[in-house]
């Protein structure tokens, strides 16, 4: 089969197609035939950064998510057919993921799904829309009757967050770097759009949210917690400014009174999730967002584009 091999840390424009042998089933295992992939911030961390380190399994075929039909069923309850889902667990860095035709994966992180959405919009949805789900309603147990402030809103999970969260009936309001943006976020579902920055506890706001998506992550995470109502929930699920941790935390003193604070790792996807989010998507008709398609043989471009960012949004890989 063809697949993209990481042999170590590499540019982009080194990356290429080879022949490599269709994974052997096992027990616990299936085989999917791959026939779309979204492409994930992580997988650009690892090809630059993480493939020399010890804990990533090389040589790896990278991807973390991935939509196809099940090619051998091995010894679980699906049937050879079936149209999955798959994300997480290892995938692309502890045993071999989408950049392939095949992978072989456990029956655990792969989702049996009924939609009649074409390939690139399911591949749309796996890793961002679980995100975007879990941080709403595991994370931020929203509801119709919550004001939502979404940080890193343009961000592909911010932009899922909006469509979800509007689907519930809660009113959002959408934080982005730039007011070019504004028309996009309003188009997606946010009821109102400010800047961000960074000081939004000091901004008179249009309404004043009890829930906050953080998706800038540690670096305007304190402002989050001031913005706030009371009681009110903080989910940090996001990194996008570059600072991954907080640093000196004292939790008396950085968390505010009557105010919860959460996070969201995606590495767990549950069938109850799943089926969540395509419910949502199905009665609420939400079109999956994505930006960009490449062919496998473009994994190249694809990569520099996910490095240097400005797609805006979700991109995928075709295999088909
Ligand atoms: N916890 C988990 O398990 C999990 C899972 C998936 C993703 N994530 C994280 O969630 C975040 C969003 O992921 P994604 O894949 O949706 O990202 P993405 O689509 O690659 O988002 C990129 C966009 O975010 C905006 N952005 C970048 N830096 C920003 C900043 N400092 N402040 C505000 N906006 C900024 C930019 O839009 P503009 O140029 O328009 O500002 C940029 O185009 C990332 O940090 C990712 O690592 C976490």
């Amino acid at each position: 089969m063809k697949a993209v091999v990481l042999k170590g840390c590499c540019k982009a424009e080194e990356l290429k197609i080879t022949d490599i042998p269709l994974p052997e089933v096992k027990a616990g295992w299936v085989l999917v035939k791959i026939y779309a992939a979204g492409l994930n911030h992580s997988e650009a961390l690892l090809r630059m950064f993480e493939a020399d380190q010890d804990y990533i399994n090389t040589p790896i075929v990278p991807g973390i998510e991935c939509v196809g039909e099940i090619a051998d069923a091995s010894d679980s309850s699906l049937a050879v057919g079936d149209k999955i889902i798959a994300l997480m667990g290892g995938m692309g860095r502890s045993f071999n993921g989408s950049y392939a035709e095949y992978a072989l994966l456990p029956v655990s992180n792969v989702f049996k799904v009924e939609t009649n959405l074409d390939w690139i919009s399911l591949a749309a949805i796996p890793e961002t829309y679980f995100t975007a789900y879990g941080s709403l309603f595991e994370g931020l147990l929203l509801n119709a009757k919550d004001t939502l402030l979404i940080r890193g809103a343009t961000s592909t999970v911010g932009q899922a967050s909006i469509q979800l969260a509007k689907a519930v009936g809660a009113t959002v309001v959408a934080a982005a770097r730039s007011s070019s943006s504004f028309e996009k976020l309003h188009a997606t579902g946010a009821d109102h759009c400010i800047i961000d920055d960074e000081q939004i506890s000091k901004q008179k706001l249009p309404v004043t949210p009890n829930k906050i998506l953080e998706l800038v992550g540690p670096k305007t995470l304190h402002d989050s917690l001031l913005t706030v109502s009371k009681p009110g929930y903080v989910c940090n699920t996001g990194v996008l400014g570059n600072v991954f941790a907080v640093q000196k935390f004292d939790p008396i003193k950085y968390i505010p009174n009557g105010v919860f604070l959460t996070g969201f790792f995606s590495n767990y996807p549950t069938p109850e999730a799943i089926n969540g989010i395509f419910r949502l998507i199905s009665e609420n008709n939400i079109k999956p967002l994505y930006s960009r398609v490449f062919t496998l043989n473009d994994i190249a471009q694809a990569h520099t584009l996910l490095e240097h960012g400005g797609a805006g949004g979700k991109i995928i890989l075709s295999m088909v």
